[in-house]
């Protein structure tokens, strides 16, 4: 695990490297990067959750009664549609009782920068942990409207997963969001003329719907 920035988790494992190699390979075929793309989710969502709140509950096992735990805060899944999406069935598994709320963003692919299209979100976005996901953190705009969008409905607790994420993206939302914390799995090299990410994994929304 590197910390770049104390905002920043860069999370290691051996899993997620060899699921990252996976992803960025061109040759790798839509079944399998869904698998690959699902278990990292997971992981990443393990690191993402690692400070929630708990509350004491009073159970009863088969023996005797005991204390446990149960998580006291609603969580609300935002992906960012629609690389988003990639991440949200594996993140649910995890946290089966989390409310999805949904933003619709494209990336300009002249002037890189995000167009909004759509947004439905859940209740309590004010007091719940909101999960805002995106495999992708290029130039960091998608991220950061999408922030600037959810704080202007209430959100004040955001975390943000990205699989991979550049230098470019990681400056802009640390520095506009220093109240966010980022938690990726791989902190590429930089941004190319087309603000793809390199060495990167190309565009991640063509490859997880086989629309390339
Ligand atoms: C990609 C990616 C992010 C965004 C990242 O989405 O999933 O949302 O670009 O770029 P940025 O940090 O420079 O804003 P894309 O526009 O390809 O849309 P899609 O999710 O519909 O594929």
């Amino acid at each position: 695990m590197r910390e770049l920035h104390k905002n920043i988790t860069e999370i290691s494992h051996p899993v997620v490297d060899r699921d990252l190699t996976i992803l960025r390979n061109k040759h790798t075929n839509t079944a399998d990067f869904r698998l690959a793309m699902g278990r990292i989710a997971t992981i990443l969502a393990y690191h993402a959750l690692k400070d929630l709140p708990l509350k004491e509950v009073e159970i009863e096992t088969p023996v005797t009664k005991a204390s446990g735990f149960n998580i006291d805060t609603d969580i609300i899944i935002v992906p960012i549609l629609r690389a988003g999406l990639s991440l949200v069935d594996a993140l649910i598994d995890f946290i089966p009782d989390a409310s999805v709320g949904h933003l619709g963003m494209y990336r300009d692919e002249d002037t890189h920068t995000p167009v909004d299209y759509y947004s439905n979100l859940p209740n309590k976005l004010e007091t719940a942990t909101v999960l805002l996901v995106d495999p992708m953190l290029a130039t960091g705009g998608s991220a950061d409207d999408a922030i600037h969008f959810l704080k202007e409905k209430g959100a004040s607790n955001i975390r943000f997963i990205s699989l991979i994420s550049a230098p470019e993206g990681l400056e802009r939302i640390t520095k506009k969001h220093p109240d966010i914390s980022i938690i990726t799995a791989a902190v590429d090299e930089k941004l190319n003329s087309d603000a793809f990410i390199v060495p990167g994994l190309g565009d991640a929304g063509d490859r997880y719907f086989g629309t390339t």
